[in-house]
């Protein structure tokens, strides 16, 4: 796989490079926010959606037993744990998901807990469904985000129903421990608490670190956790829209699925359902050498702003290819480092203040692109932030 194409995706209405105007109000910056990449995705899945469009038919599709199995051997071969056929619902996106789990299995008014600085749509989720947010923020240590679990364990305690996770974590790219997994799975078994552990990000994993799925660490946690994968990250597959809910425990399943018998939720589009399975079955290789590729660009990162922005910190990612950087150092406001970005530097990042308290002062920038565009953004960064 070339990695270093750039390829054209102005005018798909691609989010990344088409909603640049509404979003940052001037469409010439070079675009390094949403979370997509812009690379193809395994040949395979193109493949295997080009047959399918070549057949001509696009009916009622359900999500067939072959596509189950291609999940279940993903998640047994890459993360090592076995999960049945049974346990999965499915979802046309992660952020859908979590947004079904809040609404079906706690009450408005219900105290939902998230750990700041995180993923926008958990506030948002949290917020638009009236249930209350409770934030155990997460502590900056060395550069490298870190729990508090004296204050989970105290927040947990307060009446808190629901546990949003993020592993790996967004924006910080933290691939949590053992360690740290088994102390949230215990504190919420004491407590009471849902986990829902959001690992879309799951399959993004630089060596040495690995991830562990927290519900695979032990069957006591099955009653109350749900695991969110998708491919949509791993693969560059977000448009197809196609996400799985593993859920062990018959009860918190049965709470789901009735929601979304409610809704009127039955499958999956036909080409999210293919994309799905192809990307499972035959991605594995393309998967590491985009790996490779990564940890590549995140090394250029580190190097780039090391020797000519040295105020600047790069939290190095254990997972992921959101590069979390502190700007702190420099003195800027978050108001001044957004207009230097968009006027001197021409260049579309995510502010730090929008993943919440913990935030300010940080940019994150997606270096899943090729080299090339990745060199003109740190360049533009420069010229933004050079004092
Ligand atoms: C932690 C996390 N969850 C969910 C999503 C989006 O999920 P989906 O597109 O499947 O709704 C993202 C995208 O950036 C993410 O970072």
């Amino acid at each position: 796989m070339n990695f270093n194409e750039q390829i054209d995706r102005k005018d798909t209405s691609s989010v990344k490079w088409d909603a640049l105007r509404n979003v940052y109000g001037k469409h010439d910056l070079h675009p390094m926010w949403v979370a997509d990449m812009d690379f193809r995705p395994p040949a395979a899945v193109t493949e295997a959606l080009k047959e399918r469009i070549e057949h001509g038919l696009f009916g009622y599709t359900f999500i067939p037993d072959h596509a189950a199995l291609s999940i279940q051997e993903w998640v047994s071969k890459r993360h090592k744990w076995k999960i049945e056929k049974e346990w999965l619902l499915y979802s046309p996106g992660v952020v859908p998901a979590l947004g079904m789990a809040i609404s079906a299995l706690t009450n408005p008014g219900d105290r939902v807990l998230v750990q700041s600085p995180v993923y926008t749509p958990f506030f948002n989720l949290v917020k638009e469904n009236k249930r209350e947010l409770v934030n155990c923020p997460l502590v900056l240590i060395d550069n490298q985000y870190k729990i508090d679990f004296d204050k989970l364990d105290s927040t947990l305690q307060q009446d808190v129903k629901l546990f949003l996770l993020c592993n790996p974590h967004n924006p910080g790219g933290r691939v949590w421990t053992k360690e740290e997994l088994v102390k949230i799975a215990e504190l919420c078994k004491e407590h009471d608490v849902i986990l829902i552990s959001d690992e879309i990000h799951s399959d993004l994993i630089h060596k040495p670190n690995e991830h562990i799925p927290v519900a695979s660490l032990s069957e006591e946690y099955h009653p109350f956790t749900i695991t969110c994968i998708a491919p949509s990250k791993t693969f560059n597959l977000a448009g197809l829209q196609a996400s799985s809910m593993i859920i062990p425990d018959p009860e918190l399943r049965k709470k789901i699925s009735q929601l979304q018998k409610q809704q009127g939720f039955f499958t999956l589009n036909i080409f999210g359902i293919i994309g799905m399975e192809a990307a499972y079955r035959h991605g594995e290789e393309w998967l590491e050498e985009l790996l490779i590729y990564l940890k590549g660009n995140i090394q250029l990162v580190k190097d780039y702003i090391r020797e000519s922005l040295p105020k600047l910190k790069v939290m190095d990612p254990e997972g992921g290819y959101l590069v979390w950087i502190d700007c702190n150092e420099t003195g800027l406001s978050d108001q001044e480092i957004k207009e230097r970005l968009l006027n001197k530097g021409k260049l579309a990042l995510e502010p730090g203040t929008k993943y919440g308290l913990g935030g300010e002062g940080f940019i994150r920038m997606n270096i899943a692109c090729p080299r090339s565009m990745v060199k003109e953004g740190l360049n533009r960064l420069k010229i933004a932030l050079e004092q």
